[in-house]
């Protein structure tokens, strides 16, 4: 969603924020914005567009002063419009804000603050904190009494950041992540590790309903109702260069590449931690498994080898419909949740739900200091290192691959993948090998108003998560389905030319796989055929080489991910940016 960030300290203040703001991007990006404190003024400036064209356009680089806040922007209420920018003032420029988040009751705030004579200048929720926080502010004259009164009167979720003209920045975090960075005589305020990793390691992770105020020297520390509390500093460990494009034109495109490596790093798990996930799972009753977007389809393969392989029955519930489908959820069962981010909001608000009706939680999370990490009762980290691509590419590998060594440690090896990883090594390198060749496919798909992918078996989650690399990268409608179902209506959907992908490897799924791929064939479809054997019914061939049966999901879902960044190209989309979207979904 958004990101936001506030910087006080020794340095000029908007290189940093700007910095930040950009290492931050993949959260959102449709507007920038940026408020600094110099001799006792704040000078706000905001627009739309990216963070390095804003900058340019605004001259942010150059704003003067060692205070200030910064936000990028993804949109819920109001447009992408200048106005509706961060950051926010109130009638005054005594104050600027930045938020992430949803106020839900920001209509009859806005109404109650506007018969008070405050004028409002956008259409957002987020601009009542900041009138607010001005009308608290001018009542108590004390930030400290104005941050509390303000938070009980905001319902929703937030995490937001103020600067006060008198040279403070306060915070206050509810039920969106908010991270303190300590450096030397100073202090940054930011949703992501990544907003001052490049400038320290020491970490505060703040609770719900903490609020702080720093004026660079001091720091104070205090919940809701104005109780002081202390919160560990915390070292955060992830390499910076990561969070690079390297060589490669794209985040997504480097991350696709990543894989051969990352794949190999999930299955490096802690053996005691992994012992009592393990566990944990083996003694549940009823066992679960949510998840939203890519990492829900990761779920719909968990359920597949937990079932094959532990004989471990589970339901898959999507996160956002997790809430309606409680009936048998109880203290016996356990949720387990998948989840790159570990922030996103319906992941959190199901585990908070199975919680609260006593179930355990264990998750699969790619960031161990994440929100769903810290409220697990255990939790297995993905160990992809940033993800900065909107689309999961790396980050459900390594999910798959997690899933694959807790199978391993709990059926003594049965799947093998623990022990020998090497014939997965070569196939993904065979398939990234042959990136010129599927870019040549994606040539003759540029002008398709539908693409249809099919699979049986573990293939078929992979068909759906193919079709939402291809959405969301390529904008192109893109369809999972099930290869036994076409015959049960999807086939009417079939044209001359019509493009159908068919995961179709040689495992026992493939004989009835080849039938469905002539059945379209013979409706006039256009086959493009992902296997290890080469069949006559294909227009267009991408060959992976012959990996053990279960394994396939880990090879051939990168062709499909090579796919949808080569039609996003062809499109003329930006692979890192997808429109509309934003990486950690913070909101519900
Ligand atoms: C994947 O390409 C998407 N961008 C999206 O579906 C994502 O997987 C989903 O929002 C879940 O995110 P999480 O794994 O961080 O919880």
């Amino acid at each position: 969603m958004c990101s936001i960030i506030g910087y006080t300290g020794k340095l000029f203040v908007a290189p940093i924020l700007l910095q930040s703001l950009k290492r931050m991007e993949y959260r959102g990006y449709d507007s920038v914005g940026i408020a600094t404190m110099n001799n006792g003024k704040i000078v706000t400036r905001k627009g739309i567009g990216k963070v390095a064209e804003v900058a340019e356009s605004l001259d942010l680089l150059h704003m003067p002063g060692r205070i200030g806040i910064g936000h990028t922007r993804w949109a819920t209420h109001g447009g992408v419009t200048d106005k509706n920018a961060h950051p926010h003032s109130g009638c005054t420029d005594d104050i600027a804000v930045v938020h992430n988040g949803i106020i839900e009751n920001y209509s009859a705030l806005k109404a109650e603050l506007i018969r008070l004579g405050h004028n409002f200048k956008s259409q957002t929720d987020s601009e009542v904190i900041a009138h607010l926080l001005e009308l608290n502010y001018s009542t108590y004259k004390d930030i400290k009494q104005a941050m509390i009164e303000t938070c009980k009167k905001l319902s929703g979720t937030y995490a937001f950041v103020a600067v006060f003209e008198d040279g403070n920045i306060s915070a206050a975090r509810y039920d969106e992540p908010l991270i303190i960075g300590i450096v030397d005589s100073g202090c940054f305020i930011s949703s992501d590790v990544l907003g001052f990793l490049e400038y320290t390691d020491k970490a505060i992770f703040l609770d719900n309903k903490d609020i702080i105020i720093t004026n660079g020297t001091t720091l104070e520390l205090f919940d809701f109702d104005g109780n002081y509390v202390t919160r560990p500093i915390t070292q955060v460990a992830w390499e910076l260069g990561a969070a690079d494009k390297g060589k490669y034109a794209h985040h997504t495109l480097k991350e696709i590449h990543e894989q051969i490596r990352t794949i190999v790093e999930a299955g490096n798990q802690n053996n005691e931690r992994l012992h009592s996930f393990c566990d944990i799972l083996a003694n549940a009753k009823n066992v679960f498994i949510t998840g939203s977007g890519t990492s829900y389809h990761s779920a719909l393969i968990a359920k597949h080898i937990f079932s094959r392989f532990a004989k471990i029955r589970c339901e898959t519930i999507m996160s956002s419909e997790f809430q309606y489908m409680l009936d048998s959820v109880d203290d016996k069962s356990l949720l387990i949740a998948i989840s790159q981010s570990g922030e996103t909001a319906d992941v959190l608000q199901a585990v908070k739900i199975a919680r609260q009706m006593g179930s355990k939680i264990i998750s699969v999370v790619n960031i161990p200091t994440s929100s769903l990490a810290r409220i697990s009762d255990s939790f297995l980290s993905v160990n992809c290192g940033p993800e900065i691509g909107v689309a999961a590419t790396k980050s459900f590998t390594g999910q798959l691959s997690v899933l694959y060594n807790i199978i391993d440690s709990m059926c003594n090896g049965c799947v093998g993948i623990s022990s020998d990883k090497s014939e997965i090594i070569k196939a993904i390198q065979q398939v990234l090998d042959d990136e010129i060749n599927i870019s040549k496919i994606a040539d003759t798909m540029e002008d398709v108003k539908d693409i249809y992918i099919l699979g049986r078996s573990l293939h078929y989650p992979i068909s759906l998560e193919g079709a939402l690399k291809i959405k969301e990268l390529a904008y192109i409608h893109a369809e999972g389905i099930a290869a036994g179902e076409i015959k049960h209506g999807p086939l009417a959907l079939i044209e001359k030319n019509t493009p159908v992908i068919v995961i179709n490897p040689s495992d026992s799924t493939y004989n009835s796989t080849i039938s469905s791929a002539y059945e379209i064939k013979a409706r006039g479809a256009t086959v493009v055929g992902v296997s290890d054997k080469m069949d006559d019914v294909y227009d267009h061939f991408i060959k992976i080489t012959k990996v053990r049966d279960n394994l396939y999901p880990l090879v051939e879902v990168i062709p499909l991910q090579i796919l949808a960044y080569y039609l996003a190209l062809k499109k003329k989309a930006d692979p890192d940016y997808p429109r509309n979207l934003a990486k950690s979904v913070t909101v519900k």
